[in-house]
This record gives C-alpha cells, structure tokens and sequence, in this order.
C-alpha cells in the first residue's frame, strides 16, 4: 500500500537506505543529522500521570535506539470534553517529566477533542552520522541482549478486562516509564553492532527486523525470555491482546519450525510492548564492555540468544 505513496529521493534523508528505522534520519551536515520520531496511544493504565510518562518514554525510544539525543518534542493531544480537565493536567505533567528527565524541551503541541483520551510525542533528536546505531550490523557469533522484560501487552489487557488492578502490574508500570536513555548511553559507549527498541510487533516482529536488514539468522533462547509478574499466568487464561494474533500471522512464517513454538513462549514472543527495552546485538568480544557499561547505569539486561550462521532473515527459537 505505501509503494503506492510518491516516494521521496534526497541524498540527506540517511533513514532511506536502512530497513527497519526505528525514525527518519535527515543529515543537516557533516557530523549532525536530525532523528525523528512519533508515537501516541490510548489509556493502557489507570493513573494519569503514568499514562504520561509510559506515553513520553515510549516515544523518545525510537531516538535512543537510534543511538540519538533527543532534543524537542511537540506533544499531541486528544481529550473528550466530558472528562474533568485535571486528568489532562496530570497526564501533561507526566509526560513532561519524562521529557525533562531526557533532557529535551516541548516546545509545543495540537490538541483536539476526541472520544478516548489519546497522548503521544513527535520527537526530533540530534546524532552524528557516524555513530547511527540500526538493524543493520548484527552478525553471525553476536549476542542477543534484551533490557525490559515482555508482557505488557498482556498486563494492559488484562487491566481492562478487570481481571487485575493497577497494583498487580506494578513492575511493568515501572519498566514501561523507564526511559532507555540510560541502555542506549551504554549501547553507545560499549558500541553494538545493531539495536531496536521493541514495541508493537514484539520481540518476534522487531528481532525479525533486524534479522532481515542484517541478513542473518538469529536464534532467540525461548527459556531465557525476561517477563513481568503475572504475564504468563493471564496468558495462560487467554488475556492475549488482538495485536498478538496479527504479529503471528505476519511474522511467524519467517520462524524456523514453529509449529515447534510452546504456546506459553510464543505468547511473550508475539506480544506487543508499549516502551519495551533495546534488542542489541554485540559483538562477543565487546559483551563484558556491554555488561559493564549497563550495569554500570543500573539497567538491567538479559542474554536472550544470538546470531547465528544459517537462513538470513529468520528466526529460530530453541
Ligand atoms: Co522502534
């Protein structure tokens, strides 16, 4: 459907040549070019000003997967005109939390009424084109390292179906509001040879991505997979959201034997994240660096698997 769409051609528009962007790259010069990125959503917890910060986090990942400082954000809003406007109040003060905290500014914003409160971010970093981190470079010995757990997705549909309340979903409230400012400081310090920060196709979608843009096989340790408290219990139960069933009919064609898959692990594989983690894929001789410098910034990180020399653009769980 987007073929259908003019494509635009500019030598500075870097993001062109790189499957799988996580946002658009322009180069202004020699050594700055812009990252840019936009994401917004409905309610996926009950408080307000969490909303916010997972809302603002959320969108500043794309930047910091990028290997980007981010630098401003404009903020898009919608809001019924029935609800109480301190809920937008608190909403905006989350979100600009996290927006202080990534050192950017919101330099402004568009608001319109709408039936279900919508927050989200477009973001505009800075980062030397030399040091643009992508999907691109994993290669066959590197390791697999994700720095969230999985089941948010999980979690959210649960909280709407009543099945738990805010408070059981605590740990993934906190993760979600985590910025990846601190992993992707590390990533760039130690040096990776790809990333991308895993969202609504999951880790099977976004890990399939870079498998694709790096040619490569890579092979996800199904056992090894980070998860929040109670996510496998309400998968258990079918609490599985809607996009879990489409990232499975896209992506699963492209897992080697999956009719091998657990039931269980393809639930956390398939599962869309709202602020999931960085994937990075590091060279082996640069993981105790990597390991290092991330535990260094307290983020913490789980080897899931690796790449491994075998069909390109696929996956392998084992
Ligand atoms: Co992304």
């Amino acid at each position: 459907m987007l073929r259908q769409l003019p494509q635009f051609s500019d030598p500075n528009l870097l993001s062109a040549d790189i499957p799988f962007a996580d946002a658009g790259v322009y180069r202004l010069d020699e050594s700055r070019a812009l990252v840019q990125s936009v994401d917004f959503f409905t309610p996926i917890v009950d408080d307000p000003a969490s909303y916010g910060r997972i809302a603002a986090a959320n969108a500043l990942s794309d930047i910091y997967a990028m290997g980007g400082t981010p630098l401003t954000a404009l903020s898009l809003v919608g809001f019924p005109a029935c609800l109480d406007r301190a809920i937008l109040v608190a909403i905006l003060r989350g979100c600009a939390e996290k927006v202080l905290e990534a050192g950017a500014v919101i330099v402004g914003g568009h608001s319109v009424e709408d039936e279900e409160p919508k927050i989200g971010l477009a973001v505009t970093g800075l980062v030397d084109p030399a040091r643009l981190v992508t999907t691109r470079g994993a290669r066959p010995g590197d390791r697999l390292l994700l720095t969230k757990p999985l089941g948010t997705g999980i979690l959210a549909t649960a909280l709407k179906g009543e099945v738990i309340g805010q408070s059981a979903m605590a740990e993934a409230i906190a993760g979600m509001e985590t910025l990846n400012k601190a992993a992707a400081a590390a990533m760039l310090q130690a040096g990776v040879a790809a990333a991308t920060d895993i969202s609504g196709f999951g880790l099977l979608g976004h890990a399939l991505e870079m498998a694709e843009a790096s040619g490569v096989l890579l092979e996800i340790d199904g056992a090894a997979l980070p998860v929040y408290p109670q996510v496998r219990e309400m998968a258990a139960i079918g609490l599985v959201p809607a996009g879990s069933y489409n990232n499975r009919e896209h992506y699963l064609p492209r897992v080697l034997e999956s009719d091998r898959l657990a039931p269980a692990t393809l639930d956390l594989l398939a599962d869309p994240q709202t602020s999931g983690g960085l994937l990075l894929a590091v060279a082996k001789e640069r993981l105790a660096l990597l390991q290092e410098a991330l535990d260094r910034r307290k983020v913490p990180f789980w080897i899931i698997g690796r790449v491994v020399e075998g069909s390109p653009g696929r996956l392998r769980v084992v």
